[in-house]
């Protein structure tokens, strides 16, 4: 059974309509980028958890990055200072490092949450990295954009083109000439994955990490709620929440996804 913990809210930051919740970190929790925590989301008949990945502030304190799209999200976003969040946690497979190559970090929207804290990561073993953000809006996420931009440097594109590069982070990517070479490392929405490993050859599949996002109910892997289709021989279905988040490409059937 994963641990469950209790932790205060210690510094909540509101970027544009996104919410940070900095968090004590209770004694015993260590993650690693990529792993999420299932988080309780008041009452109201809310009995299943939602996931959200473990990411870090600015001092490196623990810390979630939320989007409010539903009724538990938008419940979390309303939490304050000093008030308890009941949580599982760490759940699941984070991302493997690749310390030989060039890292480049590929964020859509609230992905940048995990992203945020790997590229952290890497920085702090000297690894070359590259991150880039992309979002629909240039006020999507407030001043959070200029704050990573400090931390780790940061390549953003805006889909209106009110913010860094016009287009969408593939885009970006392809302006950027990046080497094909590298590690790659993915964490949005459904069809930006699917687009990047539609671009991909079979040599990059391999050196490709994807997280994806899937609706959860148990977070540990006993329910399948969260199945998505493997490429791998023998195993049609593989359980997001226990075998990922974090899938290398050529793991998944991007066929039946
Ligand atoms: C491993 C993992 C890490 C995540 N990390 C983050 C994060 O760091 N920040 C963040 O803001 N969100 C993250 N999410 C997504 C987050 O879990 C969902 O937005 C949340 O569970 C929605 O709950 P709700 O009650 O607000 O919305 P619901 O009322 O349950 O749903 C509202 C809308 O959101 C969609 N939705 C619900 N769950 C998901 C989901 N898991 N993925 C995509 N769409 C969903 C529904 O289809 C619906 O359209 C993560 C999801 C996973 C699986
Ligand atoms: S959410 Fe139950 S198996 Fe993944």
């Amino acid at each position: 059974m994963p641990a469950g913990y209790t932790a205060t809210i210690a510094e909540r930051n509101s970027f544009g309509c996104s919410v940070e919740l900095v968090l004590e970190t209770p004694r015993g929790f260590e993650a690693s980028p990529g792993q999420f925590v299932h988080v309780l989301c008041g009452g109201d008949g809310r009995i299943l958890r939602r996931p959200f990945s473990v990411s870090v502030s600015h001092n490196g304190g623990l810390a979630l990055l939320v989007r409010p799209v539903g009724e538990g999200s938008r419940w979390l976003c309303s939490r304050e200072v000093g008030e308890e969040l009941d949580f599982l946690g760490p759940l699941g497979r984070g991302f493997n490092i690749n310390e030989t190559r060039e890292n480049v970090l590929i964020a859509g929207g609230a992905g940048i949450a995990p992203l945020r804290f790997l590229a952290m990561e890497m920085r702090k073993r000297g690894l070359r990295t590259l991150l880039c953000w992309g979002m629909d809006g240039g006020e999507d996420f407030g001043r959070l954009p200029d704050i990573i931009a400090e931390e780790s440097g940061l390549y953003v594109s805006t889909r209106d083109g009110k913010r860094g590069f016009r287009g969408s982070v593939l885009e970006l990517l392809d302006a950027l000439e990046v080497d094909r070479n590298a590690a790659f490392y993915a964490c949005g929405p459904r069809e930006m994955l699917a687009d990047l490993v539609r671009g991909l050859g079979d040599g990059e599949l391999e050196r490709t990490q994807v997280s994806v996002e899937e609706r959860m109910a148990c977070g540990v892997g006993a329910c399948r709620g969260c199945a998505v289709p493997s490429a791998r021989p023998g195993a049609p279905y593989l359980t997001a929440c226990r075998e990922g988040p974090v899938f290398f490409a050529h793991e998944l059937d991007w066929e039946r996804m």
